[in-house]
């Protein structure tokens, strides 16, 4: 049974510039409206499996990381009911043993190479390396039902955290129902965005992003929630499919202002469901409110700047082209001299 055999998988975390919120009653994670996304392959969280003499399965940190990942008692049952979940799905015959004597337990660890307590959700990136990782536990031990594609994973991963779907792909991933898929953009331009987010907050939040997903169906404006975030999916999609023109409609400059658009209306239409909830809730602080007026102000000023997203969290997500390194510099110096802390791939400030 290969005791003592650790089996190692990495994934990536993603931004949501069209977001998952609000779930589908009676199904498990199902979004109510398609989302866009873009992968963070600088925010990995790897987790390993070893099948251990133990009847237990336990989950633990991975200690050689050097901020291990805090979970709750709920988030650790979350976690291990998605292995449960996996073994279940991808391996019948390994679960069937689990129920016998020669059950076999399982040392689950994970750790994220990027701050656990700096208010960075990880569970997009945690769920799509469990589900990879335990496929390929099942895979070295033979005892996979049937070969399974990465869109089927990527579904089964969805069951454990929704976002998680999304993690599978890269540069940009549409999810709507059972479809997950990369969008494919005949631009390089789009995969090559840089990421930094003003870490504002590095607290817990008070309200998780799964009760939010519950709490935002009683708001008020929900109503006409689906349609709005539709339409940007598919606007924004339209427009990382098109072909970049040296001026016009499709220059490089003006869709870049439209993507800003859209993604700037998308990340308020859902805070304004937080704090339209009943009761309501929210996440904005006065930090979180600094930096978006900073940056809208530059926007203002020079007709230019990054994208900018909130998930459900008070810190700030900028997406920059690869030509604007030293705006984002800049932006960054500036935002450091508002004590404002900030984490990019190259660089923490
Ligand atoms: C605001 O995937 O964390 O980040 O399915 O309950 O685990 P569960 O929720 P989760 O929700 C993420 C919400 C979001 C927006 C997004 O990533 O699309």
């Amino acid at each position: 049974m290969m005791r003592g055999k650790t089996f190692v998988a990495t994934a990536p975390s993603n931004i949501a510039l069209i977001k998952y919120m609000g779930k589908n009653p009676g199904e498990v994670n199902q979004a109510t409206n398609a989302s866009i996304s873009y992968t963070l392959p600088h925010l990995i969280t790897q987790v390993s499996l070893t099948v251990t003499d133990s009847k237990d399965v336990q989950w633990q940190p991975d200690l050689s990381f050097s901020t291990p990942i805090q979970l709750s008692e709920s988030g650790q049952k979350k976690f291990l009911r998605h292995w449960e979940r996996c073994c279940q799905r991808l391996a019948p015959r390994f679960d069937n043993l689990q129920f016998s004597n020669l059950h076999k337990g399982v040392l689950i660890t994970s750790g994220n190479n990027f701050p656990s307590d700096c208010g960075l959700a990880s569970s997009a990136s945690s769920f799509a390396a469990l589900t990879l990782a335990a496929h390929k536990m099942f895979q070295a031990l033979e005892v996979l039902d049937r070969e399974w594609t990465l869109t089927e994973l990527a579904q089964l991963s969805r069951e454990g955290s929704g976002s998680s779907c999304r993690s599978f792909f890269e540069p940009w991933v549409f999810w709507s129902g059972n479809e997950v898929r990369r969008i494919e953009c005949p631009s390089s331009e789009w995969g090559q965005l840089l990421h930094t987010v003003v870490i504002v907050d590095e607290k817990k939040k008070k309200v998780s992003s799964s009760e939010a997903h519950q709490r935002v169906l009683t708001s008020a404006l929900f109503e006409g929630r689906v349609a709005r975030a539709e339409l940007r999916a598919s606007h924004l999609e339209n427009l990382l499919k098109k072909s970049i023109t040296i001026d016009g409609d499709f220059s490089l400059q003006r869709i870049w202002n439209r993507i800003f658009e859209i993604a700037w209306s998308e990340f308020w239409d859902m805070h304004a469901l937080f704090e339209t909830s009943s009761p309501p809730f929210y996440y904005l602080t006065p930090k979180s409110l600094v930096t978006l007026r900073y940056l809208q102000e530059e926007w203002e000023k020079s007709g230019d700047g990054p994208l900018i997203t909130m998930d459900a969290g008070p810190n700030v997500h900028l997406l920059y082209r690869s030509d604007q390194r030293e705006l984002r510099n800049k932006q960054r110096a500036h935002l450091r001299s508002l004590d404002l802390l900030t984490l990019s791939e190259d660089r923490n400030d």
